[in-house]
């Protein structure tokens, strides 16, 4: 059976958060101090959960952090990852007749029957690009198929005014353009927006994508950081970048997929893509497709979840994979139909963001 919500949503997007360190102390993410670490697990461990889940239907596996390259072995373990094989999942009666799939769905009960779809796994990473450099290549040689970075400035002073760190942007610019030559495509940049610190590098950054052919997504700011930073006046909503970039080059919009998070436009000469992500004013929870495994071995089911279910734990009772699933499926019927950002009855998430993994 396909893994799907009690809304009727397909979980097929995995993210798995392998540390929950940042070498950055983004403003709009974090305070500047060191805040507690929840830590992390041995790779073998959220190997472990990948190959449950992907057995269970995941098609695309994100790996975040905190920063996920400050972890080392991520290369092998890409390269472990690399090795699953999404399942196909088709009604039985389509299989009858159909070689390998067909012994299968005959040794199975279920209406439905999977198989090994041949497709390779989608394998992301979202990072901050600070150690990319030096690693783009080996990880996609292991098999990444592709990498977002982290950016909120263009301009390198104002760069490091969000990211609390000296010196970063030369080290994200090479990063980004070494990622670039070692294919890891489509190459997507992120830049949070957050009123008084960065909603002047709209334009600079369409420039940005249209210069680097990278495709740059600018992203509402929720409320997930570890200060009191969020309120409404600090969004910079998507209808505000729409109209400031409109006085750069007219967009022409482009089709999306449902489950995706951001609105894709074109500039209308074709040269440069640019996404924006909305979750405060244009909330996608209707469509949402993706669960979470944080560092420390628990799914959460939405972003903005006040508890989490502690998969790890079960492991090491010694469940098997059959538990597993039975834990996996019980805690997605749990999954939240949507957030309530702004809304009075918005109760924070039981973590901040940098716990969690975006
Ligand atoms: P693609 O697979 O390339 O579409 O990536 P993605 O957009 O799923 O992943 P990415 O890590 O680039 O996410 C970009 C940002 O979108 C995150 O940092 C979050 O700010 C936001 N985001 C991602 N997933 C969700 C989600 O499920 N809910 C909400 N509210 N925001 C999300
Ligand atoms: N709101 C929106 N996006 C955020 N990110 C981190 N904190 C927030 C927030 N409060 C984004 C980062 C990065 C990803 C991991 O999450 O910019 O792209
Ligand atoms: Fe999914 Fe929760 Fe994000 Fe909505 S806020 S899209 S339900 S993770």
């Amino acid at each position: 059976m396909p893994l799907t919500d009690k809304f009727g949503r397909p979980i097929t997007d995995l993210r798995i958060s392998i540390t929950d360190r940042c070498n950055y102390r983004c403003v709009y993410c974090r305070t500047g101090n060191e805040g507690a670490l929840y830590g992390d697990l041995p790779f073998e461990d959220y190997l472990h959960m990948a190959r449950v889940l992907v057995g269970m239907g995941v098609t695309k596996i994100r790996l975040t952090g905190g920063e996920p390259l400050l972890r080392r072995g991520v290369v092998e373990f890409v390269r472990e990852l690399a090795q699953l094989r999404p399942q196909g999942l088709k009604p039985a009666s389509f299989s009858i007749g159909n070689g390998a799939a067909e012994s299968r769905a005959l040794s199975k009960p279920n209406f439905a029957a999977s198989f090994d779809s041949g497709e390779p796994l989608d394998i992301a990473l979202t990072t901050n690009g600070h150690l990319l450099a030096d690693l783009a290549q080996p990880l996609k040689a292991a098999g990444l198929t592709r990498v977002t970075v982290s950016m909120d400035a263009v301009d390198p002073d104002r760069f490091a005014r969000i990211t609390r760190v000296a010196n970063g942007y030369d080290h994200v610019l090479a990063g980004i353009r070494a990622a670039r030559r070692a294919g890891l495509w489509p190459l997507k940049v992120n830049c949070v927006l957050m009123r008084g610190f960065n909603e002047d590098q709209i334009i600079p950054f369409g420039m940005f994508a249209r210069e680097e052919g990278v495709t740059v997504r600018f992203i509402e700011f929720m409320p997930l950081e570890e200060g009191r930073t969020w309120s409404p006046t600090t969004v910079v909503t998507l209808d505000e970048i729409l109209a400031r970039m409109a006085e750069y080059r007219p967009l022409v919009e482009i089709p999306h997929a449902r489950s995706e998070t951001a609105r894709r436009y074109r500039f209308d000469d074709g040269v440069g893509e640019i996404g924006i992500i909305a979750p405060v004013s244009h909330p996608f929870c209707g469509h949402c497709s993706r669960i979470r495994i944080t560092s420390d071995g628990k799914i959460r089911t939405c972003l903005f979840s006040v508890w989490d279910h502690d998969l790890h734990a079960q492991m090491r009772r010694g469940a098997s994979d059959e538990e597993l699933e039975d834990f996996i499926r019980g805690v997605i019927q749990k999954k939240e139909e949507r957030h309530h950002i702004g809304e009075p009855d918005f109760v924070p998430a039981s973590r901040t963001m940098v716990h969690i993994g975006g």
